[in-house]
């Protein structure tokens, strides 16, 4: 999962503390919206003057979590066990699972994420507010990461007894995701930071979706993770004066993991027709495309400083990603995608237009 989950502005209702293995329903409920930190290491103000041999973790720094930061999700797994029995669900395609099963077996990234002194260099150059907006991408993307995760690595453990060919696959990619985030949060250490990763597995709320929510918000994610992964690497190949950190570099790969994902949960949906094919199923993910596509635009337009700093025009990249996320998608999706994609331009940047001239009527005294 890369942008993994931008789904803030949806505010499901409930959110759970704990981890993602406990069914809902034996998870407390909390009230949306209320403030959570987390914890980060270190600092990430420039290059500290250390001494020799001091630990790169030190002390703490604790970050507001806001609407729009990357989520934890969890879900009702005994539903999810459900679906996924072959003796109710005649949908279900083994064959594909099987041949999708072989593809995550094969494991092409394995020897991918290997880093190089590059790293550290190129941290140790970066100064003033890119240095800051680097740090919080890689925090942000490092949680979404993380995020995709711990819900797969749960559904893997859920569903062994099930579907094993299933529960494998999502085992194999919750592999894949911690590969994704482990790589992330190295990135963190070239800038003298470590997310700490055991601590936001317990502290962190947990949203709760349904199934069906699970499956529209996994497969948008996992497309549009793609599309932001393969733009980025193919913008910066073009423009290699912008490569200012060599993690980009490993984009190319990385995005054919999150490809497989979605390709994955394309074909999940594909077994569960009764999520795309009636009226209330359309309406519900022509709503969760929309408050993907927004949350991601505003989250982006509120980091113009990241993507101008790599060469890039934030609201061109963004539409560059509905648009291609919307072209890519299984047929099911696309016909509900694309109706939006026509208007949606001009509804973002009046989101964004409405939202800066708010902003700046608060900054009036
Ligand atoms: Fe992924
Ligand atoms: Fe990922």
């Amino acid at each position: 999962m890369a942008s993994a989950m931008e789904l803030s502005l949806l505010n499901p209702t409930v959110h759970h503390h704990g981890i993602a293995g406990k069914a809902a329903s034996q998870l407390p409920a909390r009230r949306a919206f209320s403030a959570v930190r987390f914890r980060v290491r270190a600092s990430a103000a420039a290059p500290p003057a250390a001494k020799p041999g001091s630990p790169k973790k030190r002390g703490k720094t604790e970050v507001n979590e806001s609407l729009l930061t990357p989520r934890f999700y969890t879900t009702d797994f005994d539903e999810m066990e459900q679906l996924f029995n072959a003796e109710i669900n005649k949908q279900l395609n083994q064959d594909e699972f099987d041949a999708l099963l072989q593809e995550f077996k094969t494991d092409y990234n394995q020897t991918h994420f290997i880093r190089n002194p590059e790293f550290k260099e190129a941290a140790d150059k970066m100064q003033g507010p890119l240095r800051q907006i680097f740090v919080e991408f890689l925090e942000r993307s490092c949680t979404a990461e993380f995020s995709g995760f711990l819900l797969y690595k749960e559904l893997g453990r859920r569903l062994k007894k099930t579907n094993p060919v299933v529960a494998e696959i999502f085992s194999l990619m919750s592999r894949d995701e911690a590969r994704h985030a482990g790589f992330l949060n190295k990135g963190l250490s070239d800038f003298n930071l470590a997310l700490d990763l055991g601590f936001l597995t317990k502290a962190r709320k947990y949203t709760f979706f349904k199934p069906k929510f699970i499956f529209y918000a996994t497969y948008l994610s996992e497309k549009i993770g793609y599309w932001r992964y393969i733009t980025i690497f193919r913008h910066l190949k073009a423009n290699p004066e912008y490569q200012v950190y060599p993690i980009f570099k490993y984009f190319e790969n990385w995005c054919q993991d999150e490809n497989r994902h979605g390709d994955f949960f394309s074909a999940l949906l594909k077994a569960q027709p009764q999520f795309l094919n009636d009226w209330k199923a359309k309406l519900w993910s022509r709503f969760f495309c929309l408050s993907v596509y927004v949350t991601m635009y505003l989250n982006d337009c509120q980091r113009t400083a990241f993507y101008e700093g790599i060469g890039l025009n934030t609201k061109e990249f963004d539409m560059h990603v509905i648009i291609e996320v919307n072209r890519t998608s299984t047929p099911c999706l696309y016909h509900e995608l694309c109706v939006l994609v026509a208007s949606l331009c001009s509804v973002l940047d009046s989101f964004w237009t409405t939202a800066e001239h708010d902003n700046s009527d608060n900054c009036t005294p």
